[in-house]
């Protein structure tokens, strides 16, 4: 397996939007994840709010696939974050993408919107461990925006309409990074 670019989205990148749909459309089933629609991913990577993994083109070709994908959305005014979607094709998995993917949804994050807090809802536990691991904490969930607009980002999780039925807003653990903490964070 060849080398593998992990960076920021431009708004050259648009036309990546299917591709980074389809990737999360690949997990959703097996995993707690929101489906988004290419139109809706193409906003965000035009906005420079997307971290890409683009696997090394293959012999004689010039395009690089998508193999890894994750965006983040801002709430309240800016003051919170979230980080979302965050995949990695099942054949590129376990080699650092997942992390590489974080670092830049990180320092995206922390460039653009620095006075942010970042927020992360996981039931996965290797994304809770990477979120620790960039100092993020578990806190119940009114501790993240209470922006409705968020929320309805559960509806189209596979857990949805079991969690509503139990008249719960999610099955996540919620977990935020305040501004100034983390790598290269205020001391
Ligand atoms: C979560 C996901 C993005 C991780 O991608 P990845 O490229 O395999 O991640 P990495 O290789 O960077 O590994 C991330 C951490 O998980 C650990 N890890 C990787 N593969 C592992 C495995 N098979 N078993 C246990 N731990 C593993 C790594 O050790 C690493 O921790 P470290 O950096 O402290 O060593 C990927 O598994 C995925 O796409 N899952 C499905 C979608 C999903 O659930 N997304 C999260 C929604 S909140």
């Amino acid at each position: 397996m060849g080398e593998v670019l992990v960076r920021e989205s431009t708004i050259e990148d648009e036309h990546l939007a299917g591709a980074a749909a389809a990737l999360i459309d690949l997990v959703a089933s097996e995993n707690d994840i929101a489906r988004r629609t290419p139109a809706w991913l193409a906003r965000k990577i035009a906005a420079g709010r997307a971290a890409l993994a683009l696997a090394e083109p293959p012999a004689g070709g010039n395009t690089r696939e998508l193999v890894g994908f994750g965006y983040w959305s801002a709430w309240e005014d800016n003051r919170y974050v979230s980080h979302s979607g965050l995949v990695v094709h099942p054949d590129f998995r376990g080699r650092g993408l997942g992390r590489r993917l974080k670092e830049v949804l990180f320092a995206s994050t922390r460039r653009q919107l620095p006075e942010a807090t970042m927020m992360s809802l996981t039931t996965s536990p290797r994304v809770k461990r990477l979120n620790e691991s960039f100092g993020f904490r578990v806190v119940p969930l009114d501790e993240l925006t209470q922006d409705p607009a968020f929320w309805r980002g559960c509806e189209t999780c596979r857990n949805f309409e079991e969690v509503r039925a139990r008249g719960e807003r999610c099955c996540c653990e919620g977990m935020i990074l305040p501004p100034g903490e983390g790598p290269g964070g205020r001391a």
